[in-house]
């Protein structure tokens, strides 16, 4: 990475308090940067606050949910109002959903939306108005490798990224003669509490999976995507392959994933 790229720089993150978010965060403050850390439990935070306390001074914590609207409004306003400016958005926050297509409650995929897609959306939303007003900022969708290349049982959580992904690509072309970036990107498999935190049904142990890597390495591979302003984001080489021959070969590839997930079939 870049030595001072992120040195002084503002980012607020949602979800910041597990996982990806949470392996952002710690490497973001250890690199200098501020960080306006988001979660809907104030337990979280307060951990969160105890396991970061060499960095308090440069770690700010919101307790909201990204699905409630106000919320969204409000920690833009509380940015304002503490921190005067920022520079990033990291949309960060995400639920899962594990089910075949025909099988899917209707009330767990608007769940999935309501935080994948309109939590995101909403902190877009406010963010653009902010990041307008001081002539600068970028924002990070955190999608999925599945937007690229769906698989079987996460049509649902996938679509959900996908409308993300589909809302950022337009705003990036909206928002560059404002001096707003608008990046991607596509994890593959983290090993976070995503799978227990999941909607559905439970993931199988043995899981198909491309790749699996741990939060650290994945936060900073999308790190270092940011700092290079990449549009889109993959977090290994082997994902980023998969991608190009999905875009190549779509029906090979479908084939490919087909024939691993024919072993889940009855999980
Ligand atoms: N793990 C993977 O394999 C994987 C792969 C591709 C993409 N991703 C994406 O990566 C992101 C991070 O996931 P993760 O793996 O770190 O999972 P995780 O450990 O379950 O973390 C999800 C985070 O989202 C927050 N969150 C959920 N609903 C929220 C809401 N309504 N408002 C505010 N925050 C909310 C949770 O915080 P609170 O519960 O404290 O509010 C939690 O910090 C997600 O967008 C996920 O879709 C994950």
């Amino acid at each position: 990475m870049k030595a001072n790229f992120w040195l002084n720089k503002t980012v607020i993150i949602t979800g910041a308090t597990s996982g990806l978010g949470k392996a952002i965060t710690k490497i973001l403050l250890e690199k200098g940067a501020k960080v306006v850390a988001i979660s809907r439990s104030e337990e979280s935070l307060k951990g969160l606050k105890n396991e970061l306390v060499s960095f308090s001074e440069n770690l700010f914590l919101i307790k909201a949910d990204v699905t409630v609207k106000k919320d969204c409004k409000n920690t833009f306003k509380i940015v304002k109002d503490k921190l005067k400016t920022a520079d990033l958005l990291i949309n960060n926050a995400g639920v899962g959903l594990r089910c075949e297509v025909e099988e899917i409650d209707e009330i767990d995929l608007r769940k999935v939306f309501d935080t994948n897609f309109f939590g995101a959306f909403y902190m877009m939303k406010y963010g653009i108005s902010f990041f307008k007003k001081i002539g600068k900022g970028t924002i990070v969708n955190i999608c999925s490798l599945g937007v690229k290349r769906p698989v079987p049982f996460t049509a649902g959580y996938t679509a959900s990224k996908a409308a993300l992904s589909t809302l950022a690509d337009a705003a990036r072309l909206e928002l560059k003669k404002d001096g707003i970036s608008v990046l991607c990107a596509y994890p593959g498999s983290i090993s976070t509490d995503f799978r227990k935190n999941a909607l559905g049904k439970p993931y199988p142990e043995n899981e198909v999976r491309l790749s699996r890597l741990s939060p650290e390495i994945a936060a900073k591979r999308i790190l270092r995507g940011i700092e290079k302003g990449k549009i889109e984001i993959y977090t290994s080489k082997k994902d980023y392959l998969f991608v190009l021959f999905t875009r190549l070969f779509p029906k090979l590839s479908e084939r490919v994933v087909e024939k691993a997930f024919a072993k889940n079939r009855n999980n």
